[in-house]
């Protein structure tokens, strides 16, 4: 799979741990940066990961903040977008079979990297189910985004 990968300056290392792991598991990663601990603006790395998966050139995306917050919030700005911040592997699958989730966020400064490689395995092993039911919820939000962007 294609993955557009970024981070801030909280989560520079983390994004370099599983950008390592991705590889090895046969993904192709298209690094958005930040690549060092200089002060990086999440919304700036968070823009760049969303405009991929939007853009197509990516068919999901990973964003690391210090938190995740900001990253969630950021991408989730994007129309297209559905980012959930998942620090649980339960979170992580149902997000995507429930939500067709495309972005993950994690936050790097509230769980270890051996869990977040665990989240990360299962979030892109997860598969949105089609289910009439989330089909409806999920038609739901995208009709909210529409709605609402155009009213600017
Ligand atoms: C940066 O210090 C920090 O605010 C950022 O990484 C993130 O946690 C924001 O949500």
């Amino acid at each position: 799979m294609k993955i557009a990968l970024g981070a801030d300056h909280g989560g520079y290392e983390l994004k370099r741990h599983l950008h390592g792991i991705l590889e090895k598991w046969g993904h192709q990663v298209l690094n958005m940066g930040v690549d060092g601990p200089e002060a990086a603006d999440y919304p700036d790395y968070a823009r760049k990961v969303a405009q991929a998966v939007v853009g197509r050139q990516a068919e999901r995306g990973v964003i690391i903040c210090g938190s995740g917050v900001g990253a969630s919030v950021a991408a989730n700005k994007m129309p297209g977008i559905r980012a959930g911040l998942c620090h649980d592997t339960f979170s992580a699958r149902q997000g995507v079979e429930d939500d067709d989730v495309n972005v993950l966020c994690m936050g790097a400064r509230v769980i270890g990297s051996e869990l977040a490689v665990e989240i990360l395995k299962v979030w892109l092993n997860a598969e949105f189910s089609g289910l009439k039911r989330h089909v409806r919820r999920r038609d739901k939000v995208i009709a909210m985004e529409k709605e609402f962007s155009s009213r600017r």
